[in-house]
């Protein structure tokens, strides 16, 4: 089985996505520890209730982003894990980590990459007018929600919609493309080679699989 490290920074329904689809051995692979940003996350309750251990280091009592993301990779190494899922995790990697972990780190962002990199997608697709707004899980490069796309999904956005609609209809489909994605991984059909991501040796399109 693969050894997996989740990061995450909240409320960890993706997490909890990704403990259902290991139990039920839909992935190859086992979480070995969960490790939190932010103190008192509902991450750290789900980490606890599936007796997988769980460490929270706090970025406030870190003086600079290098010393924080050391203090991470020191934590990460003493697992020796084959996979980082970053999991509704909010703080920036720096590029001397994400090298570290290069081919070896997925995340999953709230909107249709490239659009919208960054905070508040649902708001700005819905503010930009878009009818069409979504989810996607990419390997991170040190380019911010840059990195090559491996799979989309696409939600509609209704004229109505306020938007807790739209964050809710975006979750629904992460916890099934997200797990399914570290699944492949796990199963060795999934790499990264000069910044392109491949599925059984065949070059995913740019704008990933839909
Ligand atoms: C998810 O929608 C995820 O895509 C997003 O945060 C949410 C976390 O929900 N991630 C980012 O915005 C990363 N920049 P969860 O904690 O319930 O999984």
């Amino acid at each position: 089985k693969k050894r997996i490290i989740v990061l995450v920074s909240g409320n960890g329904s993706n997490l909890q996505a990704i403990i259902n689809a290991c139990q039920n051995n839909l992935i190859n692979g086992k979480i070995v520890a969960v490790i939190s940003n932010k103190p008192d996350v509902y991450s750290l309750m789900r980490a606890k209730q599936a007796n997988i251990p769980s460490h929270v280091i706090n970025h406030k009592e870190f003086a600079t982003r290098e010393a924080f993301d050391h203090q991470l990779q020191l934590q990460i190494e003493q697992y020796q894990p084959d996979l980082i899922v970053l999991a509704g995790y909010m703080r920036i990697l720096t590029p001397h980590f994400v090298q570290h972990y290069s081919g070896k780190m997925l995340n999953i962002h709230p909107s249709l990459l490239p659009k919208y990199p960054g905070l508040n997608t649902h708001r700005r697709a819905m503010e930009a007018g878009d009818k069409e707004h979504g989810t996607t899980v990419h390997f991170v490069t040190d380019e911010l929600d840059g990195g090559p796309i491996i799979l989309q999904a696409k939600v509609p956005i209704f004229d109505n919609d306020e938007e807790q609609d739209i964050v809710e209809r975006v979750l629904a489909q992460e916890h099934q493309i997200y797990p399914l994605v570290i699944k492949w991984f796990c199963d060795d059909r999934l790499t990264m080679i000069n910044g392109r991501a491949y599925l059984d040796q065949t070059m995913i399109p740019k704008s990933g699989y839909a």
